[in-house]
Order: C-alpha cells, then sequence, then structure tokens
C-alpha cells in the first residue's frame, strides 16, 4: 500500500501510548475484499491486554478529566486537522481494507471528523443547570460531570466515522477509551490512533485492542467493572447479547443496531429527485449500512415511471476496485454478506418477484465479492426482502395505493432506525413524518447523515443519540447538588 505518511500503517494495537504485540505475540490477517489479497497480519489481542487497556483508560482519567473543556477541545481541534491534513492515506487505507471507492471513502474521513471538529467545539459547552430551591433555604445546582473508561465496539461498514462519532463526543466529556475495531477494518482504527498520539492525548485516554475474537474481548468490556459506558454499532442480535453482559455492572450502554429502513415515493413527489434520492440512500457502501433504504415503496399511480428511471439509474453504477476512476460501487465485505445477499434474491424470485436490472454475483469467478446492482418488482410483505436487512445492493420495489396501507406496512418491522419519503402535500409530510416509528426521517432528501443531528433509532434499532448537541450527553452523568444555605 502506497502512502504519502507511511506511518499511518500500524499493525499492532495501541494501548497506554504505545503501539504493542499480544502476549501470545498471535496474529490475525486482514485481506483486502476487492481481490482477496492478504494485506496485513495485526496483533491478535485477548482478555489480558484488554484489561491492560481498560487500567490504562482508568489511570489516564483522573487528569484527563480535569483539563477544563477548551483544553481537550484543542487537541481533539488537533486530531481533527490531522485527519483532513492525511486524508488521501486515510481514504486509501478505507478503501483496500474495507472495499467502499475512494471518493466514498475521502467522504466518510471528512464525515468521521466532522464529528470531532464539532465535539472539539462542544467540550466547553458541557452546561448545568441552576434549580430555583424548593424550600426557602435551599439551593439546588445540577453538575454534569465524566462518566469514566469508556468501550466503543465499532464495525467494518464504517472503519473511520464510527469510532470518531463515539469517541470525540467521550474524549470531549473528560472520559477515556478503549475501542474495539471491527477484526475486518483495524488498519483504518490505527491509523486514527496515530494522529491521536500526534495531536497529543497522553497515552492511556485512547486505546485500541484489536483482536480476532470479538466475543471474548466484547465480554470483558462489558463485564469489567471499571468500565462504566458501551457504545456500540452493529447488528441487532450483537447489541442484545452485550446490553445484557452490560447488566451485571449496571453500565451505561448506547446501541445502534439494525435497521429495515422504508423509502416511499408519493404519486406528488417529483419522481426525478426520488431516483436521486433512492440511489443515494441505497447503494451507498454497496447497500451497506444502517439506514440504506431497505424496501422502497411507490404509489401505484407513478410504480411504472420509477420503475423505469430508477432501473435506467442502477445500470449506470459501475462496480470495480475503489481504486480506480468513477467505480461507485464496491465489493461487499466478506463471503457471508454476499451469501446472504443471494439468499434473499433467491427468496424474493421462488415467491413470485421478477428482476428489473442485476440478480447475480459479478461475472464467472465465484469467489468476487461483487453483487451485481439489483432492482425487483413485483415483491410482497411475506419474501425476506421486506422483514431482512438486506446489507447488499438490492432494491426491492413495493407497490401501494393509499397513506395508511404504506404506513403500516412501513411500521410493520421490529427496527426503528431511518425512514425515508418524498411528496409534496404539506398536512400529508406532517402527519407521515409524524406516524413513521424510526427515530430520523428523511423528506424529500436520501442523505440524513450529519454531525449537526441526532443519529439514532428507536425499537430494536436500539437507543442512544450520536453526534449533535445531544450526543455528549451519553457520556455524562447528571449530579444534583442541594445546598442549605443556612450552614
Ligand atoms: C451506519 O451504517 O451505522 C452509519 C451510517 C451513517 O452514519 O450514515
Amino acid at each position: 500500500m502506497e502512502l504519502q505518511y507511511p506511518k499511518l500503517l500500524q499493525y499492532q494495537s495501541y494501548i497506554n501510548g504505545q503501539f504493542i504485540d499480544a502476549h501470545s505475540q498471535s496474529t490475525f490477517p486482514v485481506s483486502n475484499p476487492f481481490n482477496g489479497e492478504h494485506i496485513a497480519e495485526v496483533t491478535n489481542c485477548g482478555i489480558a491486554e484488554t484489561k491492560n487497556a481498560i487500567a490504562a483508560g482508568q489511570s489516564a482519567f483522573e487528569s484527563w478529566r480535569q483539563l477544563t473543556g477548551t483544553e481537550r477541545g484543542q487537541i481533539l481541534r488537533r486530531w481533527y486537522e490531522l485527519q483532513m491534513q492525511h486524508i488521501n492515506d486515510l481514504a486509501t487505507i478505507l478503501t483496500i481494507e474495507q472495499g467502499k471507492p475512494l471518493e466514498e471513502a475521502k467522504g466518510e474521513i471528512r464525515y468521521g471528523a466532522s464529528f470531532v471538529e464539532w465535539f472539539a467545539e462542544e467540550a466547553r459547552r458541557i452546561y448545568g443547570d441552576t434549580i430555583p430551591g424548593h424550600q426557602r433555604d435551599k439551593r439546588i445546582v445540577v453538575i454534569k460531570q465524566p462518566v469514566g473508561v469508556v468501550a466503543a465496539i465499532t464495525p467494518w461498514n464504517f472503519p473511520n466515522a464510527m469510532i470518531t462519532r463515539k469517541v470525540a463526543p467521550a474524549l470531549a466529556a473528560g472520559c477515556t477509551v478503549v475501542i474495539k475495531p471491527a477484526e475486518l477494518t483495524p488498519l483504518s482504527a490505527n491509523a486514527l490512533a496515530v494522529l491521536a498520539e500526534e495531536a497529543g492525548f497522553p497515552p492511556g485516554v485512547f486505546n485500541i485492542v484489536n483482536t480476532s475474537n470479538p466475543s471474548e474481548v466484547g465480554k470483558e468490556l462489558c463485564t469489567n467493572p471499571i468500565v462504566k459506558k458501551l457504545s456500540f454499532t452493529g447488528s441487532t442480535e450483537v447489541g442484545k447479547i452485550l446490553l445484557r453482559q452490560c447488566a451485571d455492572t449496571v453500565k451505561k450502554v448506547s446501541l445502534e443496531l439494525g435497521g429495515n429502513a422504508p423509502f416511499i415515493v408519493f404519486d406528488d413527489a417529483d419522481v426525478k429527485a426520488a431516483v436521486k434520492g433512492a440511489i443515494a440512500a441505497k447503494y451507498r457502501n454497496a447497500g451497506q449500512t444502517c439506514v440504506c433504504a431497505n424496501r422502497i415503496f411507490v404509489q401505484a399511480a407513478i410504480y411504472d415511471q420509477f420503475e423505469k428511471s430508477f432501473t435506467q439509474a442502477v445500470r449506470q453504477q459501475k462496480m470495480g476496485s475503489g481504486l480506480a476512476e468513477g467505480v461507485t460501487i464496491g465489493p461487499l465485505v466478506e463471503e457471508k454478506a454476499i451469501q446472504f445477499v443471494e439468499d434473499v434474491v433467491r427468496d424474493a424470485i421462488q415467491k413470485g418477484a421478477t428482476i428489473s436490472t442485476g440478480g447475480q454475483r459479478l461475472g464467472s469467478d465465484t469467489k468476487t465479492l461483487f453483487y451485481q446492482p439489483t432492482v425487483l418488482s413485483n415483491v410482497n410483505t411475506r419474501m425476506k426482502v421486506f422483514t431482512e436487512e438486506i446489507f447488499g445492493p438490492v432494491a426491492p420495489l413495493f407497490k401501494f395505493y393509499n397513506e395508511e396501507e404504506v404506513i403500516q406496512m412501513a411500521n410493520d418491522t421490529p427496527y426503528g432506525l431511518a425512514a425515508y419519503f418524498y411528496g409534496c402535500d404539506h398536512a400529508r409530510i406532517w402527519h407521515v413524518a409524524e406516524a413513521l416509528e424510526y427515530g430520523m426521517v428523511g423528506i424529500n432528501t436520501g442523505m440524513i447523515s450529519t454531525p449537526v443531528a441526532p443519529f439514532g433509532g428507536i425499537k430494536e434499532s436500539g437507543f442512544g443519540r450520536e453526534g449533535s448537541k445531544y450526543g455528549i450527553d451519553e457520556y455524562l452523568q447528571l449530579k444534583y447538588l442541594c445546598w442549605d444555605i443556612n450552614d
């Protein structure tokens, strides 16, 4: 891998201000999903190293929390600037280990860094409150304090931004962090550690434990009493396990879990804009985001028109190496992922769906991780494409007739992360926005992700919010002081 700043490529784990090997000296392989090429051997940590990282976080906590918000914010700001300075290298590392096109990877680095910039500013705005006393001689003040050592378990689909979105508010609040990155994408996390050190975070404030045994390390992070908070992004299935494991030490928890986003196009929508929005919401990261449009509902009067233009737009997507010019869709991340996509498409076809475009792996190479951008028509609610989070470049188009019917179908899922709809009628916009049981709703837009808004879900998509003025509260606890002024 050719980088302008080769130091960003690190293969160890970062604990207490040092890159270290695993005690066992064992490593695990990391490969490029584009061609299966082996790109790195990364230190394979276990419980002992995880405990060391937690202890380092605990030792660093007292002095880190004592800094003023402005002082912590200045270090975060430097970290942000370093990320922007090294954007090309960070994006190259990301593309090679994760597969997304380079321009999209640069977009992720900008997105990830924007959380650091935002929370660098928020660090000095951790305001408390004064409350009029309940008795004449009582004064009540509410202060906010950092929770302590935070564990962040992060996914492979955004190897950079899901780290910064958790870690930046935690550090701004005065917490220290132990990050367990996804084993498929540890190199982006390590590159962030290099820049965190250069930005001036003291040893122990920022730690990374790389492992190919996520359940063992995850369990230690969830059960260790020194850790006071867990923030996890990943599947609902794993989120439930971690939540149970956190119960015995009654940790503060935030979970950003799976989604099954409806994308609704009403008959008064601007169809061209809706097609553009659907492409953005469906095919970002080859369909591998929790907020990807999963089920596209189109009102009967414009169904044929939408299907035709959407299919044309999907056919224009270009697959290939993320490093090649003009590529918009990369490979899926691993064999398991592509087999899942094949299974949901097979199920839909067996139950009567028709393929408007795509529908299989690319080319004759059975080992390829490329799945053709696909549009399915004649789909119905008995198919897996209705109930499962597809996490791949497959768009099922459902036909609907009225608002009541589509709201019922949109909400007919245990998930509640993101939803989208297109239409013009103002009364209906309010009504639908209020009726959708989701934490985030895009109205006439397919892109809702930004550091200034609270990202997060309801129902089995989790709880807690990331980004915005609310995001820092996840890493703070309230304390109220009741003061008798006569004593
Ligand atoms: C995710 O897929 O979990 C995050 C997507 C985003 O932040 O836009």
